[in-house]
C-alpha cells in the first residue's frame, strides 16, 4: 500500500500565467496543461500526444495520485513542493535510439540543478540524477512507435525541490533528498521550471544537430557509473563488473572479472548499485 504523506506549503502555487512569464523557450513548455491534481503527468501527455498535441506540450502537475518510476515503482508526489512534468516529443528517428534522448534529459536535469544552485548534480545510469550520492530526480521515457519509426516520446521528469526528510518515507531517508534539504532553505519552483524547460529545448536541438557521441561525451562527463565497479540487478540474475562505456544506442558495457564484455539496455534494469553505495 501506499503511504499516505503529510503535506507541505510553499509560498508559489504553480500558475499557467506564473510559468509563461519570463519563460525563454520557442516551443517547450509553451502549450502548457497544469493540473492541482492528476494521477500521472506522464499518462496524461501520451493520451494528448495520441491526439496530435505539439512537440514540446507539457503537462504539469502539483501532485499525482499514481506518480510512476521505472519498472512499475511508485514516484512520490505530494503536493505544493516538488515538480511532476512531463513533456511530448516528436523526433524523427530510429526508435534503437530513443534511451539517448533519456540520456540527453537527465544532462539538462543536471546543468538545471547545477546552474540555479551550484550544486554538484551527477548521474547515474540510466536514469537517475543524484546530489551528494543522493537521488534528487528520476526520468521516465516512455514511447509510441509506428512503423518501425518513433511516433512520439513522452519524457517525464520528477524533481524532489522542496520536500523534507520527514515527509519522505523512511525506507528511502538514506538514498532520496532534494534541493531544500541540501541546500538549507526552500527554492522557487516556478523559475526552476523555466530553467529546466529552457535547458531542456536546448540539449533536445542539440541532440537533433549533433552526432550521437556528442551527446555522449556530455553525458560522460556527469556520469556517476562509468569507471565504476558495479552490481546490474536484472529479472533473473547478477552481474558485477566495471563499466567501460556506452553503446551508441546508450546501453551499458559491462566488463566482467573474466573480461567478457556485458551490454546492459536499460529497461531490463532493476537496480545498478556501485560499491558501498545505498539502494535506490
Ligand atoms: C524513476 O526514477 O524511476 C523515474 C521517475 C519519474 C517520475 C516522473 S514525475 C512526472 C512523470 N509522471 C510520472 O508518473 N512519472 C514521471
Amino acid at each position: 500500500m501506499i503511504p499516505r504523506l503529510p503535506t507541505q506549503t510553499s509560498h508559489h502555487p504553480l500558475t499557467v500565467e506564473a510559468v509563461r512569464s519570463g519563460l525563454k523557450t520557442e516551443r517547450f513548455g509553451r502549450t502548457l496543461h497544469l493540473y492541482d491534481r492528476i494521477e500521472s503527468t506522464n499518462t496524461t501527455a501520451l493520451g494528448l500526444a495520441e491526439q496530435g498535441a505539439p512537440e514540446g506540450t507539457v503537462t504539469l502537475a502539483d501532485s499525482q495520485t499514481q506518480g510512476r518510476g521505472r519498472m512499475g515503482r511508485h514516484w512520490i508526489s505530494p503536493p505544493n513542493v516538488n515538480l511532476y512534468l512531463s513533456i511530448i516529443l516528436r523526433p524523427d528517428g530510429d526508435p534503437k535510439r530513443v534511451g539517448l534522448w533519456s540520456l540527453a534529459a537527465a544532462v539538462a536535469v543536471a546543468r538545471t540543478i547545477e546552474q540555479t544552485t551550484a550544486l554538484p548534480a551527477r548521474l547515474k545510469w540510466p536514469n537517475d540524477i543524484l546530489v551528494h550520492a543522493k537521488k534528487i530526480s528520476g526520468l521516465l521515457l516512455e514511447s509510441a512507435i509506428q512503423s518501425g519509426r518513433v511516433k512520439h516520446l513522452v519524457l517525464g521528469i520528477g524533481l524532489n525541490v522542496n520536500i523534507t526528510r520527514e515527509v519522505l518515507p523512511e525506507s528511502l531517508r538514506a538514498s532520496v533528498t532534494s534541493l531544500r534539504e541540501e541546500l538549507g532553505r526552500e527554492l522557487d519552483r516556478i523559475g526552476l521550471l523555466q530553467r529546466l524547460l529552457e535547458q531542456l529545448e536546448l540539449q533536445y536541438r542539440f541532440f537533433q544537430i549533433e552526432p550521437p557521441h556528442k551527446v555522449m561525451e556530455a553525458y560522460a562527463a556527469l556520469s556517476e557509473t562509468l569507471g565504476q565497479t558495479v552490481t546490474v540487478q536484472l529479472p533473473d540474475q547478477e552481474w558485477t563488473g566495471n563499466v567501460i562505456g556506452l553503446t551508441p544506442e546508450g546501453a551499458l558495457i559491462l566488463e566482467k572479472p573474466d573480461r567478457q564484455s556485458m551490454i546492459v539496455h536499460s529497461d531490463d534494469v532493476i537496480h545498478v548499485r556501485t560499491a558501498n553505495a545505498a539502494r535506490d
